[in-house]
């Protein structure tokens, strides 16, 4: 048996997802990009090539690592680049897409040999939580003004927009997607790309992907346009679990149930956005799983199983593939989890293990 703990990805699941973005893309004649900010656990590529058109990047290293390890079209984004960053971005990309118009008049000089793009704020998103809302209030996210975008129109050759976020509600995408036609349409009737990026839940149960195929390519047509999409959630999700073990179990007015994990280094987001961990279980035994940080409020969630918990015991925390492993860290010096591929037929290879040196490397 493979130790605990570590991440492990099922390439069956993964096909799934592959295969609504497939039948997305050829409806509509959309091109999806994976957004490697949300997951970029490369021994998993080999899965996704040959449905996703490529990547696109927020930093100069996702970026590399898009095009060493993906390949295919490859899109640079950065909220800012640096003077040093530039020239290496530029020769690892087929398209780069600039923040400000500020960025883009400075850069666009070294940027001439591909194509160049703009990131646009469209003053609305899906977003209620206001840290990952790209549309809050003085959000530097992109640039708002059209009067300002058309001046610089004949330096570029596209947009991206990104506004969604986890939204599964097709009609508030038709609604939303209608404003931005509204708002910027004379300025997208003059490029020629449009991404519209991530957070588009369309590989979630009951998604309406035909609904959305023909909205994207109504929008592609309209505007003559080539759209992309840059899903990092939709295309993950529900492809990977964190498999912990029990270590000990105490009961101090409740029963809980220390695993040799911890939220805080590798599940962080959990925190951030105040959510519980998922896990598939039930029955009449309750405790409470949590982490081994010193944290205390190190807790992946309040849980019910079949049967009493004892140490040793296998738990399998779900969602574990979104932004979730480009986020592991070492607080704590907590044993980082291994990165273990599922065959469809149930085969489990270790593609990595962490140790000591790893994570003395990170700190000196
Ligand atoms: C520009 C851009 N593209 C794509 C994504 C991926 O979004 P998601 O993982 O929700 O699909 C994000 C997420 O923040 C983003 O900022």
């Amino acid at each position: 048996m493979i130790p605990t703990p570590y991440y492990r990805i099922d390439l069956a699941a993964i096909a799934k997802n592959m295969a609504v973005i497939d039948q997305l893309c050829a409806a509509s004649g959309a091109k999806a990009l994976l957004a490697l900010k949300c997951f970029a656990t490369w021994p998993a590529f080999d899965a996704m090539r040959d449905h996703m058109a490529g990547t696109t990047s927020s930093s100069l290293y996702e970026l590399r690592l898009g095009a060493e390890k993906f390949g295919k079209e490859t899109h640079a984004y950065s909220v800012a680049w640096a003077e040093d960053e530039i020239d290496e971005a530029v020769g690892h990309a087929d398209k780069i897409i600039f923040n400000s118009i500020g960025q883009l008049e400075r850069f666009e000089d070294r940027a001439s040999s591909i194509q160049r793009g703009l990131r646009l704020n469209p003053g609305i998103s899906t977003s209620g939580f206001d840290l990952a809302d790209p549309a809050r209030q003085f959000s530097r996210l992109g640039e708002w003004d059209p009067a300002k975008i058309e001046a610089v129109l004949d330096r570029i050759s596209g947009f991206m927009i990104h506004y969604n976020c986890e939204n599964a509600d097709f009609e508030l995408f038709d609604r939303q997607l209608a404003e931005i036609e509204a708002r910027f349409g004379d300025l997208m009737m003059r490029v020629e790309w449009v991404s519209l990026g991530g957070g588009i839940h369309f590989t979630g149960k009951g998604y309406p992907v035909d609904k959305l195929a023909a909205r994207l390519k109504a929008f592609a047509d309209r505007f003559g346009i080539q759209v992309y999409l840059e899903p990092g959630e939709a295309a993950i999700t529900g492809t990977a679990t964190l498999e912990v073990s029990v270590l000990d179990i105490l009961d101090n007015g409740k029963r809980l149930a220390i695993v040799d994990s911890s939220v805080e280094a590798h599940m962080l987001d959990l925190l951030i956005y105040r959510l519980p961990a998922k896990m598939e279980t039930s029955g009449s035994h309750s405790y409470q799983i949590c982490g081994k940080s010193c944290l205390a409020g190190d807790i992946f969630g309040d849980f019910t199983f079949a049967n009493e918990l004892k140490v040793g015991d296998r738990l399998s925390i779900a969602d574990a593939a979104g932004y979730t492993m480009v986020k592991k860290n070492w607080f704590n010096g907590v044993k980082m989890p291994a990165i273990v591929l599922r065959d469809p037929d149930g085969t489990e290879r270790v593609m990595r293990e962490f140790g000591y040196a790893d994570y003395a490397a990170s700190l000196g």
